[in-house]
């Protein structure tokens, strides 16, 4: 038992993507690992899913009375922790890992150092242990890692989808080298020192590692999670958790301004969830050779803050709702709101995508949202944190 594994498979992405290869791959069997540390510091920090999510026992029966089903199971297991994982590779040898069990908010890895600490710890060992627990027990199974489009170093310069030759003072690199990346946040450079150890994995113990390198990520709902109210995936909207659009969402829903940090021009890449979960399926049975450290660029569209704030307003208005906006009022990262113009290679989702548009992710997420109205905390949003 356990052909795929999915670790951080309760989680914001990881609960749709079980769902969908649960789905998908009726004769595979699914394993969900995860240790539950989401839930634990969204409670932390005063943070709740704006939609109510299940326990993952109500899920997973929820998934077998909709579905028929029975090849979706879980086991709570810390990833950090090394004795646990090895155990875990050497019981299942599995076909197909995806990992995404991380720590991921910036902010709370810039809260103090015990959640720095903890991030760092969390997401490292827990990278090693994965790829360790390959090595020594499933040296041909293949990785989906998720990476952070956000790592990328951008100063101006294009973003090639893996390896490419630089040149400095007119001088060109012999050989294809890794994009320069850059963070001014502690979990984004756990991502950067990920990518480090998968390529050392790839080149040292031949193993396949796909390292798709995720924009923002929107949406509240996936046509599997839409099947049952039990099975909905959680949506974060406090300032510590909740994702640029996520806020601004809640924010017209709960008809207060929405806050976009400084002048608004920065930008960020957003991908709506239902496409990057149709990203990650189509990776697990393909991919890329052994020993090649693969990069996916998981980013159809970039758009400043004021663009994304622009979207919510049309189509909150649209329902009837009045959204604002609030600029220059809070800058909680010192974003300068210099952008330097630049293009991203997306060849391997421009071979198997159409993107949905984010309009239409919108409108869906705002008119799914609305019916828990009056369970926003509105406090939360606000930006108190700052580095
Ligand atoms: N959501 C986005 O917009 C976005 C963007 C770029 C990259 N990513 C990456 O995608 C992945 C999933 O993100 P998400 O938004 O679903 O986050 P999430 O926090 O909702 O999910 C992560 C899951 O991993 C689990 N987890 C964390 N540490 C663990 C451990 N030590 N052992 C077992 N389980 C553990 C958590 O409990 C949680 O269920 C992360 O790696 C994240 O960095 C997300």
């Amino acid at each position: 038992m356990g052909d795929i594994i999915v670790f951080g498979g309760d989680g914001y992405i990881g609960w749709p993507l079980s769902l969908e290869l649960a789905n998908s791959f009726p004769n595979k069997e699914i394993l969900i690992v995860d240790n539950f540390l989401t839930r634990r510091n969204s409670a932390k920090v005063g943070g709740k899913s704006l939609s109510p999510i299940c326990s993952m026992e109500e899920r997973l029966a929820a998934f077998r009375e909709v579905t028929g089903q029975t090849n979706l199971s879980f086991r709570e297991l810390d990833c950090a922790n090394s004795d646990q994982v090895m155990a875990l590779f050497a019981e299942f040898k599995p076909e197909v890992v995806y990992h995404l069990a991380h720590q991921r908010t910036a902010p709370y890895s810039m809260l103090g150092v015990k959640e720095a600490v903890e991030t760092i710890t969390n997401n490292e060992a827990g990278f090693l242990n994965v790829i360790w627990g390959m090595k020594e027990h499933a040296p041909d199974c293949h990785l989906v890692k998720l990476g952070s489009f956000g790592a990328y170093a951008k100063p101006g310069l294009d973003i090639p989808e893996g390896n490419a030759k630089i040149s400095l003072n007119g001088k060109e690199s012999a050989v294809p080298v890794p994009f320069p990346r850059a963070s001014d946040d502690f979990y984004h450079i756990t991502k950067i020192n990920d990518g480090n150890f998968a390529g050392l994995a790839c080149r040292k113990w031949n193993l396949k590692i796909s390292d798709v390198m995720q924009s923002t990520v929107f949406g509240a709902a996936t046509e599997r999670t839409l099947q049952d109210d039990r099975l909905c995936t959680r949506f974060d909207y406090d300032e510590i958790f909740g994702t640029v659009v996520n806020r601004f969402v809640t924010q017209a829903i709960a008809g207060v301004p929405m806050t976009v940090y400084g002048s608004g021009t920065q930008t960020s890449g957003i991908m709506v969830l239902e496409d990057c979960i149709e990203i990650l399926k189509s990776l697990a049975y393909n991919p890329g050779a052994a020993g090649q450290h693969r990069i996916v660029n998981n980013c159809p569209g970039k758009y400043s803050i004021n663009e994304l704030a622009e979207v919510v307003q049309s189509e909150a208005e649209v329902l009837g709702l009045q959204a604002s906006v609030c600029r220059d009022k809070y800058n909680p990262r010192f974003e300068d709101g210099t952008a330097y113009d630049y293009a991203v290679e997306t060849k391997y989702i421009d071979s198997v995508l159409t993107p949905t548009e984010l309009n239409s992710a919108v409108a869906q997420g705002l008119g799914f949202l609305l019916q828990f109205k009056c369970e926003i905390d509105i406090p939360s949003i606000e930006p108190t944190h700052t580095w």
